[in-house]
């Protein structure tokens, strides 16, 4: 396909806006009785099973997209991501966050020069310092050992890491053996028993993004900064809150340690070490990353690597690369029927652009209104998404979903709980309790509930429209063994890919963010205006009625 043909003009897209007219016809009430069906729609790869079925799709639509993908040149678009070509064309860079995670002796080029050498020299430095700070080789101003770190970082350099974090977190070690004598853990059954909780034993890591004062007062709370290590991570080391938080920590430590403590209580992450140095951070403790690294896709460079590897040392952070890799080959060698991150990809496409749901309970997003050659496009390339963890959405928005606008959902389930308890007595684990929620919500979504059946269940007439629910609504399931480094790494890589495929076959830069900005330069000009005003007395000006009632409202307020 010629690049400045957009896909929306090609067959295969019209196909598929036709074939779109058949299946809503269907339901997945009907559509799921078909076991050859449910059968071709499941795929397993390195322990994890993806099942799809309960799509708003048939056999035909997968062939379809399948076509659209081949118009949209999807295969030649991944070698090219692969290949380290500048598919970011807007910022003229390579892509290649799958560089990070590759084997030591594997060849990736950038621009004639094979990336992976100087991947795993960071890693190995990242390995190194890690292990002085974890063992208390390296210590703190007053030769304390560095046992809690804050990082400072937004956006990218922040999200990625935090979902890390939090996956491998599962509950302090010391709560974990405390509540051991309360219950019964996995009596019946092998205790799972995740090394990362053993291997963040005593430490705590905590991140800092909002500019907000408060957040930065609950983020020091509690700790003492001689026992402290702050890591500030940032591609451009220039974004605002980060710098302000930067420069806040750089205060609190050396106004309790005097100034020479920033030396051993501040590392940097940045592809920018010049203004690293600048900062008062000695280079020689800065951990580099590159430009072909997109903020969005760096937990798996120095972002998330190094101050995951403080928390739960580099062998558990390494077992989560290893995790994104097994689905970097997956995704760019398994044909695509079989290709999960391909599927995914797909099936939004599918739901967005044909059956017109703009939403997903899940994660990320692409959302451009451009296409990658600067055409305005005439139809939406992303979804809305939002989710929640367990059954707290259960508990809130599920009735919307059940009831109220189609929203596909992806559910992600573990087979193994990082912490299973099996109450005395009790057969059920709380494990399979959550699970049973896994298991039952894609079926709710699918058949949902008829009014014969509900007559037949005698429920009084003047409730059986409140209890009626159309059904149809499409999710998927996707099963990991559990909740490691490894599986964490598949998972993330899944997510990662899922966007570039979207982003390939509507034809947008899923790689750069214009949008953000916008935002950025406006705000910029108010942190100017404050300054003059308070400085040197100016009054506002250069903004709309209501911007400059609400600033003069401001400024005087905050006066006192
Ligand atoms: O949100 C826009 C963005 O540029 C992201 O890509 C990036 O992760 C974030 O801001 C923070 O930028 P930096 O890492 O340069 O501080």
């Amino acid at each position: 396909m010629a690049s400045s043909v957009l896909i929306s003009d090609t067959q295969p897209w019209k196909d598929l806006k036709a074939h779109v007219e058949d299946i809503k016809k269907t339901h997945l009430r009907n559509l799921l009785n078909d076991v050859k069906r449910s059968q071709a729609m499941t795929v397993e790869f390195d322990g994890l099973l993806l099942d799809y079925s309960r799509q708003c799709a048939t056999v035909e639509t997968l062939q379809k997209l399948l076509k659209l993908a081949e118009a949209a040149s999807l295969k030649e678009k991944i070698n090219r991501m692969f290949g380290g070509e500048h598919i970011n064309s807007t910022e003229n860079r390579s892509v290649l966050h799958v560089a990070l995670r590759a084997p030591r002796d594997a060849a990736i080029q950038c621009d004639g020069k094979n990336v992976v050498p100087d991947v795993w020299e960071v890693l190995d430095k990242i390995q190194k310092f890690s292990e002085s700070i974890r063992s208390g080789s390296w210590v703190g101003a007053t030769g304390k050992v560095l046992k809690d770190v804050i990082a400072v970082g937004i956006g990218g350099s922040f999200l990625g890491p935090l979902f890390v974090h939090t996956a491998l977190q599962t509950g302090h070690p010391d709560t974990f053996h405390r509540s051991a004598s309360l219950f019964t853990f996995a009596s019946r059954r092998t205790l799972y028993y995740p090394e990362a909780m053993e291997a963040a034993k005593g430490r705590q890591l905590h991140f800092l993004a909002n500019v907000d004062p408060i957040d930065v007062a609950r983020n020091i709370a509690g700790f003492n900064p001689e026992t402290t290590l702050v890591v500030v991570v940032s591609k451009t080391f220039t974004t605002a809150e980060t710098m302000l938080n930067a420069r806040t920590l750089r205060e609190w430590i050396s106004s309790s340690l005097g100034p020479a403590a920033v030396a051993k209580h501040m590392v940097a992450v940045s592809t920018n070490l010049s203004l690293v140095e600048k900062f008062g951070i000695d280079p020689r403790n800065a951990f580099a990353f590159w430009d072909w690294v997109g903020g969005r896709y760096s937990v798996c460079s120095a972002v998330g690597v190094l101050p995951l590897s403080l928390q739960y040392g580099f062998s558990v952070v390494e077992k989560f690369l290893k995790g994104a890799s097994s689905i970097d080959q997956h995704f760019y060698s398994t044909p695509f029927e079989k290709n999960i991150p391909v599927l995914l990809g797909l099936l939004s496409i599918w739901n967005v652009s044909f059956l017109g749901y703009p939403a997903r309970v899940s994660m990320e997003s692409n959302g451009k209104g451009v296409s990658i050659d600067g055409v305005i496009l005439p139809f939406e390339t992303g979804e809305i998404d939002f989710g929640e963890p367990g059954t707290n959405g259960q508990h809130s928005f599920y009735q919307l979903i059940h009831q109220g606008r189609v929203i596909p959902c992806d559910f992600i389930g573990v087979v193994k709980s990082q912490q299973p308890v099996y109450l005395k007595g009790e057969v059920v684990s709380n494990h399979d309790e959550l699970m049973s929620n896994f298991f039952a919500q894609p079926d709710a979504l699918a058949y949902g509930k008829h009014p014969e059946q509900l007559k037949k269940e005698n429920v009084p007439e003047h409730l059986i429209t409140h209890k009626t629910f159309t059904g149809n609504r499409p999710s998927l399931s996707l099963l990991l063994p559990s909740l490691n480094a490894y599986n964490i790494g598949q998972l993330l890589a899944i997510y990662e890919h899922r966007i570039a495929v979207e982003g390939f076959v509507w034809g947008i830069n899923s790689f750069d963010q214009w949008g953000v900005e916008l935002g950025k330069s406006l705000a910029s000009q108010v942190r100017k205006q404050l300054n003059a005003s308070r400085t040197k007395g100016q009054p506002v000006e250069g903004f709309n009625y209501s911007t400059t009632s609400l600033l003069t409202k401001y400024l005087e307020a905050s006066k006192d």
